[in-house]
Order: structure tokens, then C-alpha cells, then sequence
């Protein structure tokens, strides 16, 4: 795919209607936004465009309405955000392209910022539908995509509306590529990914593509226990996906026949069953990853292996982490994860974190700026390391 993309730096952006996807899909509780990391990382983009006098049209998904209006999915919480963040009045649309948002669209004067309802409010969004497409062009004279988290989403704001009007990327979307892009196809090496999260089936072409490109490929989390077994090994009554098992076993072979070392865990952390709540307090043992006792269930990843995932950190010039290497919700099966993420930190790599679980560890413990990239994309950013093509980026100009 080619990452190289026309951004609003190539086009004059003075005295025009700007539709600008963003992805404020951000997490609220009780009405109140939780973390405006997402609109923060959108800001550079949208103070560009105001300083450039365009006319503003900002618009997002939030959760998942399935075409319906619902009130606590209304991004007015957002508009009220972005005028905090931007120090000036952001009109909020009562719809996505109706009769309102076209309207405030067509009165807005240079400078002007405007948000448009929930896109997904609108039942063609998630079906690329060309009408939605249109309604939401005729709207702009040029469409500036800088949702990188819904990139991986060919849907009418994120791609479809890319048919009808000039498109480029805004400065979110650019430095997540390049970075990411930078990563995969000239990494400084040695190169290591490390995976983690529950499932093999989440990962399986990750994997097959990062066996491409890594020096070294370290598994934790609950997928390291299908690939236990693929070895052999007792997983007892830890996570395993049987129908993978011979996947995984494809997947040493080709690690060894590339010369690409496959680190897994040597020791985990067990219990007798998963903790319930996730988060309650749970009786916890050591053992060796190879042996796992019938009755136990691996949960995170023992001290050893901390130590040897970190190490193979420490030699590294590019790391990229996506997904945690145990129940990191529970302080007790943490361990390895914060372990993770200590490594990270400590490193003079280049560090950078897929979105999601790996993401909020590394906030949580204040590493955040040791980091140097934490992306904004959880979906979006794992199809990016499978190597695939995320229609939101590919449907801009090419520079
Ligand atoms: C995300 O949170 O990963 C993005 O906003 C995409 O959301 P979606 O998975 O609902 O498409």
C-alpha cells in the first residue's frame, strides 16, 4: 500500500468547507468523557485549519447506534470538549447531512468550527451507502481524513465521501503511517514485536506478516497457550484454541526456516479459574510454562519470562507491542504487562504501542511519554502491522 499521501499541507485549505473526519470515539461514563486522548490528538489537525481560515466541518462515530438516534451517543459531550480545548464556540448539528447540518454548514464564515451528529446515527454510514457519501459532500469542497482509529472502516465518512470531493490526510493520520509505516518497511533493527491479548485467532495474520519483517517475535498473553500446546506442552485449563494449534506450528516453522527468534513464556502465573469480578482479589502460583498443572489456569506471565521478554527489549532498535501479556484488569495477573511497559520506557528503541489494553497499561502507569508512539488506533493499527490496506487511507491522493 502506498503511504504516501497528499496532507491538508498540500492544499489550500483558505476560505473553504473542510469536512474533517476525526475518530472521537471516546469512552464516557455517566454523560462525562473518561479520556479525551482522541480529540487531543485530533487538535493539531483542526487548529491548522481554523488558523487557516477553512470553514470547519468536523464529524465522527461514537459506539456502535446501528443507524438509530440514541441521545447518549449524541457527540454534543465532544462539542463541548472541542470548544474547551479550542478556546471558541464549536456549533453543534442536530443530524449527520440533514436539513440542520447543511444549514449551519452553508453559515459558517472563515474560522468557523461546526461538529455533525454521530455518523453512524445514519444507517448508510456503516454501509459505505453512496447516498450518505454524497449528502455529506455536498456539504464541503474538501474532505481531510484524520481518523486514523476508524481508518480500517470502508464506510461513507472514512471512505465513501473520498469519491466525491479532494482528499487528503490530516496530521493525526499522517504521523501514525509514517511512523508505523517507517516501522514495518525500514525498521532500525534489531527489530522485535511482541503480542499479546487473548485470542491466536485476533492475531493470525499479524503474526504471519511481523514473521516477515522482526528479528524477533515474543508471545505472551492468552495466545502463548495455543502455542504451548502446539508444542506439546499441558496448558491445563488455560485459554487454548485447538483449531489453531496447527497454524501455530506452522507459524515456529517459519520462524526458524527465517532465522526470526520466537520467544514464549517460560513461566506463567496460575490460578485455579479465571478471577470473578475480573478484578477481585484471587490466590495466584507460579510454575513453568511447559507443565501446567491440570487444575490451573495460566493467567499472566511469570517473573522469568519478564525477564527474558525484557531483555530481548533492552537490545532492541524497534519495538512495537500490541496486546497484554496477561489479566491486566486484575492488579495481581498485571505483573507482565506493567512488566511490558516498563521495558518500553526504559528503552532507547523506537517504542510503539498498538492501541487498546497495551495502550491504556502504558497511560495508566504514567509511561506514556517514554513512549515514542502510542497509537490512536486499536482495529485500525493491528491491520496495519497484518500489512493490509485500511480503505480510509488508501482512498486519499497520492502525493
Ligand atoms: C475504535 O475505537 O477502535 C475505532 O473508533 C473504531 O470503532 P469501531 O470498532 O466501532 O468501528
Amino acid at each position: 500500500m502506498n503511504y504516501n499521501k497528499k496532507s491538508i499541507e498540500d492544499i489550500d485549505v483558505s476560505g473553504k468547507r473542510v469536512l474533517c473526519r476525526c475518530d472521537f470515539n471516546v469512552p464516557t461514563k455517566n454523560g462525562v468523557i473518561t479520556s479525551d486522548k482522541r480529540i487531543v490528538a485530533a487538535m493539531p489537525t483542526i487548529r491548522y485549519l481554523v488558523e487557516h481560515n477553512a470553514k470547519v466541518i468536523l464529524c465522527s462515530h461514537m459506539g456502535k447506534p446501528k443507524g438509530e438516534y440514541k441521545s447518549e451517543l449524541s457527540l454534543k459531550v465532544v462539542a463541548d470538549r472541542l470548544s474547551q480545548l479550542l478556546g471558541k464556540e464549536v456549533v453543534m448539528a442536530s443530524d449527520v447531512a440533514g436539513e440542520d447540518a447543511k444549514a449551519k454548514a452553508a453559515a459558517l464564515n472563515d474560522g468557523d468550527v461546526m461538529l455533525l451528529e454521530n455518523t453512524r446515527f445514519e444507517k448508510g454510514e456503516t454501509k459505505n451507502d453512496p447516498a450518505l457519501s454524497k449528502a455529506l459532500a455536498s456539504m464541503a469542497d474538501i474532505f481531510v481524513n484524520d481518523a486514523f482509529g476508524t481508518a480500517h472502516r470502508a464506510h461513507a465518512s472514512t471512505a465513501g465521501v473520498a469519491d466525491y470531493l479532494p482528499a487528503v490526510s490530516g496530521f493525526l493520520v499522517q504521523k501514525e503511517v509514517s511512523i508505523m509505516g517507517k516501522a514495518l518497511a525500514d525498521p532500525e533493527r534489531p527489530f522485535v514485536a511482541i503480542l499479546g491479548g487473548a485470542k491466536v485467532s485476533d492475531k493470525l495474520n499479524v503474526i504471519n506478516n511481523l514473521l516477515e519483517k522482526v528479528d524477533t517475535l515474543i508471545i505472551g498473553g492468552g495466545m502463548a497457550y495455543t502455542f504451548q500446546a502446539a508444542k506439546g506442552c499441558t496448558v491445563g485449563k488455560s485459554l487454548l484454541d485447538e483449531s489453531k494449534i496447527d497454524y501455530c506450528k506452522e507459524m515456529m516453522a517459519k520462524a526458524e526456516a527465517k532465522g526470526v527468534k520466537l520467544l514464549l513464556p517460560v513461566d506463567v502465573v496460575v490460578a485455579d479459574s479465571f478471577p470473578s469480578p475480573i478484578d477481585g482479589p484471587i490466590a495466584v502460583s507460579t510454575v513453568n510454562a511447559d507443565a501446567i498443572p491440570d487444575d490451573k489456569e495460566g493467567l499472566d506471565i511469570g517473573e522469568k519470562t519478564c525477564a527474558l521478554f525484557a531483555d530481548a527489549v533492552k537490545n532492541a532498535k524497534t519495538v512495537v507491542w500490541n496486546g497484554p501479556m496477561g489479566v491486566f484488569e486484575n492488579p495481581t495477573l498485571a505483573k507482565g504487562t506493567i512488566a511490558m511497559a516498563q521495558a518500553l520506557a526504559d528503552s532507547d528503541a523506537v517504542t510503539i504501542v498498538g492501541g487498546g489494553d497495551s495502550a491504556a497499561a502504558c497511560e495508566q502507569l504514567g509511561f506514556a511519554d517514554k513512549i515514542t508512539h502510542i497509537s490512536t488506533g486499536g482495529g485500525a493499527s493491528l491491520e496495519f502491522l497484518e500489512g493490509l490496506e485500511l480503505p480510509g487511507i488508501a482512498c486519499l491522493e497520492d502525493k
